[in-house]
Formats: C-alpha cells, structure tokens, sequence
C-alpha cells in the first residue's frame, strides 16, 4: 500500500482557554499537510488532551465534573482551529472510548511482557507540567520547566522500563541524526541519553481522572496515555491497514518543553510493543512575549480569536510563519504583525493584485492576452514550485515565503520597469499583452503557491483572476507558465489585505 505523510500535534491540555501557542503549532500542521498533499495523500491529527489532575483541577474549581468541563470546553479549541481555516483529518479526544481502550492494551501487553512493572514511587511532581521530578533536577526547588511548585508524592506505582531501551535510542539517535530537530534539541536530547535514564512511573494512585489500570490500582499516567493518541488515532488497535498507511508518522511537531517526551520515552513505549519509532520529532520554539512563554498560566496570553478577527485569519498565519526561523522563539507584538501585515500583504501582494488587475481592465477589459512566446519570467520561475515545496518540506516556513517573495519581486519590478501604461500610450500593443499575461500568470502561481499558507485570501484572489472552478489542488500539473488560458476574463474586487494604519486595541 502506498504509505501516506503523516503530521500530528501535540494534543492541548483543555485547564483553560486556547491561546496562540495552540494556534501556531496546530497551522504549521497544516500548512505542511496542504503543501504535502498538492503532491501526495496525507493526513494530520490534532486534538485535546483530557486526563490529569491539571485538568481535574481546573474542572474542580469551575464546580463542573472533569468530564463535563471537557465537553465544554473543547469546542472551542475547534473552533478556534476552524478559524484559523486548518483542515484536520482527526480530531482526537484522549476520553474517546477508542483511545481508552487501546491504551488500556498497551498497558496490558507491556505488563505481560514485563517492560511494566510494580514499583514504588517517592518524589516531586509538577502538576502544571505533569511532570515527575527528581530532587536533583529541581531548580531551587521549583519544576525546572515552568518554576512553579512541586509537590511531594509517595505511591505504588507501575514503572515502565525505560532504562532498557538507552542503548537502542541511543544507537537510534547515532543513525538517524535528523529523528530529532532541530540539532540543538538533538544534541539536548544525546545529553540526557548519555547521562542514562531512569524507568519511570506510569500510574496515579491519590487520585482518578484517567484511563482505570486494568485489573485496579489507579489510573495510568497523563503522559503515557496522551502520548498512544498518535497510533490509537489511526487505529493501531483496530485497523491494521489504516495504521501501515500512517506509521511511521512522517513528521510530529511538539514544542520544545515536551520535546523529552516525544524523544525519548515515546520511542521506548513504541519499541516496546514492537511498533516503529517516528521518522522525525521537531521541536519548536516558543512565542514569547517579554522575554517569557506566552501561556494560560503565566497569565500574558494573547488571545488568537480575537486577533484573527482584527487582522484576518490568513495573516495571521502569514505572520507566524514569516516572523522568525521555525524551530527558534520568537517574541510576539502587535506592531510586528502591523509592520508584515502592511508591507508584505497589503503592499508587495495586494498592491500587486489590484494594480495587475486594474490594467488589465483598463487596457484589455479585463481580459488575459494570449501568452508570451516564451516568457522570460516563465523561464526563470521554471523551478520555483520545487524550490518553495523543498524548504516547505524541511520545515523552512520563512525560507519558502522568501522563495515565494522572489516571485512578488520580480512582477512588482516588472510593472515598474516595463511601465504599462507607458506601452500603452506609444501603442506597443505586443509588449503590453505579453507583460499582462505574465502579470496574470504570476498571480495564478502565487494564489496556489500561497494557498497552503493563506487558504482563505488566496482563494478569494483566485476569484478576481476570474478561474474556473476552485482552486487548484496539485502542483505538478498546473503549475507551468502558460496554464492560464487566454481570453479569461478578471475583474477587480475588494482589496485582498486593506491597510491597517494604527495600533488600536485588540477588541
Ligand atoms: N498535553 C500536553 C501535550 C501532550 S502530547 C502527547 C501539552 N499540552 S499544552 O497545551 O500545554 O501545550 C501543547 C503545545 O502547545 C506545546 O507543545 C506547543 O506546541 C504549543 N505551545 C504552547 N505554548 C506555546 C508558546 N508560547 N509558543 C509556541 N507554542 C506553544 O503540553
């Protein structure tokens, strides 16, 4: 069977209100899958994150059952992700019978094959993190992740046997020197290998918001259960042939604090039930504001709804991804987002537009001439979809929209340089045609090179191009110079990106 790209999120804690760090990972998921799938299948999976006492304990001071509370709140992560146009294949909630289930086997093969024992457990758990600390990690006695306090616990637990599977990640990280990026996380990652790794406790006892350990004794451990959403999701438990498709997932994004995790104890878990590890975990950086993480609970989150709605959803996602190298942190403000939001899209790309389109009504009545024969532009831009999919493909955000800018560049220079209205004016009809056509032509391109990047704006470009039908899906095929057939007939519309002139409050 043909193997699919397969991209997953983290899945979110629901302790509060979504933010933009939810947002950020969940578009560059999609981002990757819509570009993946203008040349192949794909399949993205995100979702939420149910189980542990940080939830229990948000659920709790709303006076809501865990349960309920999550029902309610989940909605709103989808909805979010719905404004911000990302398309998932899956929407996985970890209290779905089909995740409990196949968890609860995982569990139940693991203590069979003795990788899962019984154990007893006296150390320091961060519950914001949900975490387990030893006393030698803590940084003055606070969780060295987030700085909060930790408490004291003293359980019988269910380990799991980590420390046997140092070698082969180890011998893993040695052959595969791109599982993990970027290579500053890798080399984190190689460190803590090298230090040896201690088997970790899998159970709950004092407390119940999980999935029941088979038999009784507790619930399993947030981490270990959240973690199988990857392969319960794509039927590991049910549907053979769905899960080879996916498995190994192609590439799991993860933000660096969980980057442990994904690294190290979840490659451990999969070996364990003799499953593949992944072929990649990148772990990116955090959007920072004052120099700290934006989050729920360092209380600076920056509200994605309604900055979607102030700057429009696609812009939005523009920004993210344009703003800074994937994998690095990035420090967040509204003057940013103006500052790339005016010069960018409303200049470089809309300006382009409406003036392209302006001429073209003025001087053909909105109809595209027939194509140059060849084009010099065409000629030059031959390779630029490879070149924009290979960065986009590496995880290169802001490289493949430079890639793409080249393009922006050279029809605004064009326009500049070839002065239209000046081959109007001396009648060099031929000149003019051949410089709309490709003004067109380029604009076709870049609606469908943007589209992953900007499905909404794009789309809506696509329509004042005045194409048939939506917009194109592959690549391959359409993309080359001289698609675009002659005789369609454009029209200016609305403004793609109308400029935003002053800082006004967000709401
Ligand atoms: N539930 C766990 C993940 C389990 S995955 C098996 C969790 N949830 S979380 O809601 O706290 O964070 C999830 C992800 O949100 C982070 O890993 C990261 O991808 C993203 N971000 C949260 N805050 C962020 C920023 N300030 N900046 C960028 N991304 C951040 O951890």
């Amino acid at each position: 069977m043909q193997r699919a790209y397969y991209v997953t999120t983290p899945i979110y804690y629901i302790s509060g209100n979504p933010h933009i760090g939810h947002a950020y990972t969940t578009v560059v998921a999609d981002v990757l899958t819509r570009t993946a799938r203008a040349h192949g299948e794909a399949f993205f999976l995100t979702g939420t994150d149910e189980h542990g006492q940080k939830v229990a304990d948000a659920a709790r001071a709303a006076g809501k059952t865990p349960q309920e509370w999550c029902d309610e709140l989940v909605p709103r992560w989808q909805a979010l992700f719905a404004q911000y146009h990302v398309k998932y294949d899956d929407f996985i909630r970890t209290t779905q019978p089909r995740h409990e289930t196949a968890v609860q086997a995982v569990f139940e093969r693991l203590r069979e094959n003795g990788d899962v024992y019984l154990g007893k457990y006296e150390g320091w758990y961060c519950v914001a993190d949900e975490t387990f600390w030893l006393e030698s990690k803590l940084v003055d006695g606070k969780c060295p992740t987030c700085g909060r306090e930790v408490q004291w616990l003293s359980e019988d637990d269910w380990f799991f046997r980590l420390s046997k599977y140092a070698p082969r990640l180890i011998e893993h990280f040695r052959a595969n020197p791109d599982c993990v990026r970027p290579r500053s996380v890798y080399n984190e990652m190689m460190a803590l290998l090298e230090e040896g790794l201690d088997d970790f406790s899998i159970s709950r006892t004092a407390f119940d918001w999980g999935i029941p350990i088979p038999g009784g004794g507790g619930v399993i451990y947030v981490w270990f259960d959240a973690l199988l959403n990857y392969i319960t999701a794509i039927g590991w438990a049910t549907d053979r042939a769905k899960f080879e498709k996916y498995w190994p997932a192609s590439v799991q994004l993860v933000g660096k604090e969980i980057a442990r995790f994904h690294t190290i104890i979840w490659p451990a878990i999969l070996w364990a039930i003799g499953e593949e590890a992944p072929q990649q975990v990148y772990a990116h950086g955090w959007i920072t504001v004052d120099g700290q993480k934006i989050g729920k609970s360092l209380g600076n989150a920056v509200d994605p709804i309604a900055l979607a709605q102030r700057f429009g959803a696609d812009a939005m996602r523009y920004f993210l991804l344009r703003e800074a190298p994937f994998g690095s942190d990035f420090s967040y403000s509204e003057e940013k987002i103006v500052q790339r939001y005016n010069a960018d899209l409303g200049n470089d790309l809309g300006n382009l537009l409406r003036r392209s389109l302006t001429m073209l009504q003025k001087y053909r009545d909105g109809f595209v001439p027939a194509p140059p024969q060849p084009s010099a532009l065409g000629e030059r831009f031959a390779d630029l979809p490879q070149r924009v999919r290979a960065r986009i493909m590496d995880l290169d955000f802001r490289g493949g929209l430079e890639t793409v800018w080249e393009l922006v560049t050279a029809l605004n220079r064009a326009i500049d340089e070839q002065k239209p209205w000046t081959l109007h004016k001396e009648g060099r009809g031929d000149e003019l045609d051949a410089l709309l056509y490709d003004l067109a032509e380029g604009l076709r391109w870049l609606a469908m090179l943007l589209h992953p990047i900007m499905p909404e704006r794009t789309a809506e470009m696509w329509r004042q191009l005045g194409i048939d039908g939506s917009i194109a899906a592959h690549w391959d095929n359409a993309l080359r110079w001289g698609n675009l057939p002659a005789g369609t007939k454009t029209h200016v519309g609305e403004a793609l990106f109308p400029r935003i002139d002053a800082i006004e409050p967000a709401s």
